[in-house]
């Protein structure tokens, strides 16, 4: 069921644009946070499992192993426990492992909220030695403000290149003996299950509120950060920096990154179905508010940069703002405005969260403040 929607931002007053977008409800729409949870999500979730992201052949492997491989209490002048965390696993394809981050504050007496960063960027950009600081993860600054600090390089579960998935989880559990189907799991959906193996990890840490963790990402990161915590219900708080197409923009504007571009550009991120809406975004089945819908009723948080038309802020804020009705299904806000703040005026008051940035595609120490910010008012309580 499509409804119309006029989309009138502070952003574009200039033109009012008029877009058919799927109802945020599900086909027929839920009228009852029941309807939806037992419906509406599972429906709209399966939409962007099969169209979108593909189908992960597992969830948690009986396999699966935690190994600490490095420990020093004393890191960061003494301000928090590091450690390095091995995290590995085997099924029919051999055997995979990667590294997790992990820095928890040596004052706290109660176990953490804490941060998971799927790092798209380099081994130097979550430096463990702290040697390198980088905007990118400010780790100090997570930690001084009473949250674990954690990462993971995205490329260990699978690397991002056009490979013909050869490696990481891909070559463990990809067990297709024709060809490959058109769901089955591509580069993002398998750095969003790092992301949850990362959290299997936490469940087990004494140190660790597993039951608090925010999931971040930026860019390619950020489209996955949303697939982990629309998959993972158990991600308490879930981050889009800068995501832009196929994370928190919406398709059909067709503005910025188009479906046609990405699929020709990164064609190993999503499934071998999304292909079919190359130049046909108002055939999708879905649309990406939908994608920050299936948050609820946990907190969710979208944000743009002023300068990253590439990741279309606007489509980025209409989408958090259409997920509205699904937020209010659970008696709660979510942005609760049609109306594109300034840039640097964050929206927090709601259960949906977002700001546009003054400068260009990044990730820096005013994002995470603002991420900090929205931690304590749903990560603290
Ligand atoms: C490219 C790509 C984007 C992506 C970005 C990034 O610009 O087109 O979709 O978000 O890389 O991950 O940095």
């Amino acid at each position: 069921m499509l409804v119309k929607l006029a989309l009138l931002t502070a952003f574009s007053m200039s033109h009012l644009s008029a877009i058919e977008l799927p109802n945020v409800l599900g086909t027929p729409p839920s009228q009852t946070k029941e309807e939806w949870v037992k419906t509406g999500r599972p429906q709209t979730l399966e939409l962007f499992r099969k169209h979108i992201f593909g189908r992960a052949p597992i969830g948690k492997p009986d396999t699966l192993a935690f190994k600490v491989i490095e420990e020093d209490p004393t890191a960061m002048g003494g301000a928090a426990t590091l450690k390095i965390i091995e995290i590995s696993y085997s099924g029919p394809g051999g055997a995979s492992q990667f590294k997790l981050i992990t820095f928890t504050p040596n004052k706290a007496t109660k176990p953490v909220p804490g941060y998971l960063l799927i790092c798209n960027r380099g081994i130097e950009n979550i430096d463990p030695t702290r040697k390198e600081k980088d905007d990118f993860w400010p780790a100090e600054t997570i930690v001084a403000r009473g949250y674990m600090a954690s990462a993971f390089l995205n490329a260990e579960l699978s690397i991002d290149k056009n490979l013909n998935f050869n490696n990481g989880a891909h070559k463990v559990f990809d067990q297709y003996p024709k060809e490959r189907p058109g769901d089955a799991w591509a580069t993002i959906a398998a750095w969003a299950w790092g992301a949850s193996r990362a959290l299997d990890y936490f469940e087990t840490d004494p140190s660790i509120d597993a039951s608090k963790i925010g999931v971040l990402g930026h860019s390619r990161g950020g489209k996955t950060s949303l697939w982990a915590g629309a998959n993972d219900q158990r991600f308490a708080l879930t981050i889009s920096n800068n995501s832009g197409c196929t994370g928190a923009a919406l398709a059909r504007r067709k503005k910025g990154e188009l479906v046609g571009r990405i699929n020709t550009s990164f064609p190993h991120w999503f499934c071998g179905n999304y292909k079919k809406f190359n130049n046909r975004e108002e055939t999708l089945p879905v649309d990406q508010h939908q994608l920050i819908a299936l948050m609820a009723p946990r907190p969710v948080y979208v944000a743009s940069a002023s300068k990253d038309a590439w990741a279309d802020p606007e489509g980025e804020f209409l989408a958090a703002a259409h997920a509205e009705p699904v937020y209010r299904l659970f008696g709660l806000k979510g942005l609760n405005t049609m109306t594109m703040p300034a840039p640097d005026q964050p929206i927090q008051t709601g259960h949906v969260g977002y700001h546009l940035r003054t400068g260009k595609h990044d990730l820096t120490d005013y994002d995470w403040e603002q991420y900090l910010n929205f931690g304590d008012l749903h990560l603290k309580k």
